[in-house]
C-alpha cells in the first residue's frame, strides 16, 4: 500500500483510508461480523488508518472497532484513528424538540470526544475532525476547546471537514496548531472542490484533502445527483473504454482519477467487501495519464474544457 505524509506532521497514513461508516450495518450480529472481517481486511491489505465519527450508526460503528481494539490492543499503536463530532443529532438529547443542528461549543465537542474515546476503548486520537462547520461558531471557542483537547493528550492533531475555504482561513487565523486533513466530498459528480478553491488551499497549507464518497456517481448515485441519463451514459462509455485500457474495473478508474490530482487526495475507501477493499490498491499502480483524466471530465461535463 502507498503510503501518504499526512500534512508537515510526520504521520505516515496508507494512501487510501478505511471509512467506517457503514461497518455496523444494521447492527445485527451477521452485519457486525461482517463489519470487523471489513476491518480486519483492510488492516491486512495495508490500510493503516481508520476514519470514523462520532454519530455513525449512533455510535455503534465506534463500538465496534473498540471491541476489536479490546480483542486485539497491540493493534492500536500501528493505525492512526481518525473520528470527528459536531454533528448533532435531533432525539438523542433530553430536549426532544430541539432540531438536528451543528455545535462546536466547548462543552458539546469534549463531551463527543469523551464519548468516540469510550466507544473506540482508545486513550487518544491521532486526528480529531470537525465534521460539518457550524455557522454559529465561535472560531476563539473552538481554538481554546482545540488547545485543551491537545494539553490533555486527548488528540494528537486536528483538521476540518466540508470545510470551504475561507472558513478554513477563519479557523487557521485562531489556531496555535495546523489544520492537517480537509475531508470533502469529491467523485465524478461532485467536483466542487476542483473549483473553489478548496484544492489549492490545500497545496498552499499542506492541508492533506481526504474524499469521502470517492465511488458517488459510479457505483451509487451520489448525495444531491443531479445527472442526467444520458450524463450517466457518457461517464460509463468513458469508463468502460478506460477500464479496458488499464485492464481494470470502472470504480478502480476513478479512483485513479482522484489519486491523479497533484493536491495529493487520499479516498476513503467504504466497502464492507473484503474483495473492493483490497482491490481498490490497483488504482495507485496505474499510470493514469493527464489525457484520460481531462477525457473522463468531458464525458462528465458533456463538453470538451474551453
Ligand atoms: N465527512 C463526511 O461528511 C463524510 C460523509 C460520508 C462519508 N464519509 C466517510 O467516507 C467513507 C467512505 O464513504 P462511502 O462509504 O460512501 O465510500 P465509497 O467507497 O464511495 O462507497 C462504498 C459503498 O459503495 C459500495 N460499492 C463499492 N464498490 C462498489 C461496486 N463496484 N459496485 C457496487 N457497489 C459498490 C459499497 O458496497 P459494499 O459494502 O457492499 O462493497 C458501499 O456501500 C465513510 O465510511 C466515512 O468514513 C465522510
Amino acid at each position: 500500500m502507498q503510503k501518504k505524509l499526512i500534512g508537515n506532521s510526520g504521520i505516515e497514513s496508507s494512501r487510501f483510508i478505511y471509512g467506517c461508516m457503514r461497518i455496523a450495518g444494521d447492527n445485527s450480529e451477521s452485519d457486525r461480523q461482517k463489519g470487523k472481517q471489513a476491518i480486519m481486511a483492510a488492516f491486512d491489505a495495508g490500510y493503516n488508518h481508520f476514519d470514523h465519527a462520532d454519530i455513525y450508526g449512533g455510535g455503534a460503528c465506534e463500538s465496534l472497532f473498540g471491541e476489536i481494539l479490546t480483542e486485539k490492543p497491540e493493534l492500536r499503536e500501528q493505525i492512526i484513528l481518525t473520528s470527528k463530532a459536531g454533528i448533532r443529532p435531533r432525539n438523542v438529547d433530553i430536549d426532544s424538540y430541539a432540531p438536528t443542528r451543528y455545535d462546536f461549543s466547548r462543552e458539546y465537542i469534549l463531551k463527543s470526544v469523551e464519548g468516540s474515546l469510550q466507544r473506540l476503548n482508545t486513550d487518544y486520537l491521532d486526528m480529531f475532525l470537525l465534521h460539518r462547520p457550524d455557522y454559529l461558531f465561535d472560531v476563539r471557542e473552538v481554538a481554546e476547546t482545540f488547545a485543551l483537547l491537545k494539553a490533555s493528550g486527548k488528540v494528537k492533531h486536528f483538521g476540518v471537514s466540508n470545510f470551504k475555504p475561507s472558513q478554513v482561513e477563519l479557523l487557521r487565523s485562531a489556531l496555535s496548531m495546523p489544520l492537517l486533513v480537509n475531508q470533502v466530498e469529491i467523485n465524478i459528480h461532485n467536483i466542487d472542490t476542483l473549483i473553489d478553491g478548496t484544492l489549492d488551499q490545500c497545496q498552499q497549507h499542506s492541508i492533506t484533502p481526504i474524499a469521502w464518497c470517492p465511488l458517488g456517481g459510479v457505483a451509487y448515485s451520489a448525495w444531491g445527483n443531479t445527472f442526467s441519463v444520458a450524463d450517466e451514459q457518457r461517464i460509463e462509455n468513458e469508463l468502460a473504454k478506460q477500464s479496458e485500457k488499464y485492464e481494470c474495473a470502472p470504480w478502480q478508474v476513478i479512483l485513479a482519477w482522484l489519486l491523479k490530482h497533484p493536491a495529493g487526495i487520499c479516498p476513503i475507501v467504504g466497502s464492507t467487501t473484503p474483495e473492493r477493499i483490497v482491490a481498490a490498491k490497483k488504482a495507485s499502480e496505474l499510470t493514469y495519464s493527464r489525457e484520460d483524466w481531462y477525457r473522463l471530465l468531458e464525458a462528465r461535463n458533456g463538453q470538451a474544457v474551453p
